[in-house]
């Protein structure tokens, strides 16, 4: 199979895995994109009490809500209050989408910093239960992005707001892709996006480290169907 699963018994423990896993790669330094959403906060946490030190990366967002930036919806707020704010040490260069731009204009800035900073270190990514991640819903156009390495997109689940997306060539280029998802209510897209053949259907099927690891962190109950 194409991604290692690590499954543990509840979201804590899951938590406290890729909490792990984000520390180590941000000690070692490059650029670590990080998931929005609502699982990884409980990560963020514990990766900061962890290792208080982040200076040697830099934090980007796998994808972005348009909303201001103190909007509760805000990706980059997430990262603010579970990580960022809880640091000892001096703080990393933080790469925020700029959502006071249009989202046209916020993709292709996002884009520029990017492949200015070349290849991502680590992915961390969550998954929705259609099946999307990051913001690349089933078959949406931003699937069929070859070329560019963020884009915008329609949302397909709640927050109804626009998007802005890394795409699945930049996440492909990246040293290692890592998953997290928890709840009976993932179970299915789980089982579909890391069990069975890649679909439009369910775009994380289609994520995955071209050169490196890509590793799902699973509590016991999204893993129920593999
Ligand atoms: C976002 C995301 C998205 C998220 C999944 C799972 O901005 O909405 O980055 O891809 O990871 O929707 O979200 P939950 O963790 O809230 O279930």
């Amino acid at each position: 199979m194409d991604v290692e699963l690590l499954v543990v018994d509840n979201a804590e423990e899951a938590a406290a895995a890729t909490a792990e896993h984000v520390v180590a790669v941000a000690r070692g330094g490059g650029s670590v994109a990080l998931a929005g959403g609502s699982t990884p906060r409980r990560a963020y946490e514990l990766a900061a009490a962890i290792e208080p030190d982040w200076s040697r990366c830099e934090l980007w967002l796998g994808d972005e809500r348009c909303v201001p930036a103190d909007d509760e919806r805000s990706n980059a707020g997430l990262v603010r209050r579970a990580l960022l704010d809880r640091l000892g040490g001096p703080p990393p260069a933080f790469h925020a989408v700029r959502t006071e731009l249009s989202p046209a204009e916020a993709a292709a800035g996002y884009h520029d910093e990017l492949a200015r900073a070349g290849p991502l270190a680590l992915a961390l990514l969550g998954l929705g239960p259609d099946g999307h991640t990051a913001s690349l819903f089933p078959s949406a156009p931003a699937l069929e992005e070859r070329e560019r390495l963020v884009v915008t997109a329609a949302p397909g689940l709640e927050p109804w707001v626009e998007r802005v997306t890394m795409t699945i060539p930049a996440f492909a280029a990246a040293a290692s892709v890592v998953f997290l998802a928890v709840g009976a209510e993932k179970a299915e897209a789980a089982h579909r996006a890391f069990g069975e053949r890649p679909s439009k259907a369910t775009p994380a099927s289609l994520v995955r480290s071209a050169e490196g690891r890509t590793l799902a962190i699973l509590d016991r109950a999204a893993a129920r169907l593999h």
